[in-house]
């Protein structure tokens, strides 16, 4: 049954999607207060709508048009209209290879958010684990971000530690980098889902910030 107070996401997501399986998850499990409404890709066969499918969720391709890094403005309206039909509270970018432009940002105004596998604002777009190992940092980490026009610029809502140890490999340190994402990605959406979080400019403030009671 519809619960009528759930918190609702959308999740949008390109690839395998272990971060919308740990937030279903962690919605099942009632340690999230929110539901997954709807998960979204722009790649027909990626795993994410599968790991949608096997939990009972909605899941759906919507072709991206006629650009590669960014929807064309017929299909940022045909992912608006899905977004608004399944009534989602939170946009949840995990792992969507695609910048957002326009309508969508302006519909959810600080309502949109990603997880990029680095410590913004070092090492911002792709594959960020391997520019943080050919740069050779010894600590690196993950952000959860407020989207904006901009390549991971938006407004930084956590961040979390992950050390480089000796004889990694892009594989080893990426691993070690999801199993982070997997825990923080469910505790902010949790804390956006209780209206903990807010912004003011390009800061972003918790009321009650425990994390380690979170
Ligand atoms: C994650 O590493 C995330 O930080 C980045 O894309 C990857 C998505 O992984 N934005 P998954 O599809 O959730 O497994």
């Amino acid at each position: 049954m519809r619960d009528p107070h759930a918190y609702r996401l959308g999740i949008l997501g390109s690839g395998k999607g272990s971060n919308a399986a740990a937030i279903a998850d962690a919605c099942a499990a009632g340690t999230l207060p929110a539901r997954v409404a709807v998960v979204i890709s722009d790649v027909a066969n990626a795993a994410i709508l599968d790991r949608a499918r096997e939990r009972g969720l909605e899941a759906l391709y919507i072709a991206p048009g006629k650009f590669r890094s960014k929807l064309d403005e017929a299909a940022e309206a045909a992912y608006l209209q899905a977004l608004r039909k399944a009534e989602v509270d939170l946009v949840v970018l995990a792992g969507f290879m695609r910048i957002l432009k326009g309508e969508i940002l302006r519909a959810f105004a600080h309502k949109v958010v990603n997880i990029h596998p680095a410590l913004l604002p070092a090492f911002p777009g792709l594959e960020a684990w391997k520019q943080a190992l050919e740069y050779g940092v010894k600590t690196t980490g993950v952000t959860v971000h407020f989207v904006d026009q901009g390549i991971d610029t938006g407004p930084i809502i956590a961040q979390e530690t992950t050390p480089v140890l000796p004889g990694d490999t892009a594989e080893t340190l990426h691993a070690r980098i999801q199993e982070v994402e997997h825990k923080l990605y469910p505790v902010v959406i949790g804390a956006l889902a209780r209206g903990e979080i807010w912004v003011e400019g390009r800061q972003t403030v918790w009321r009650n910030h425990d994390r380690e009671a979170a």
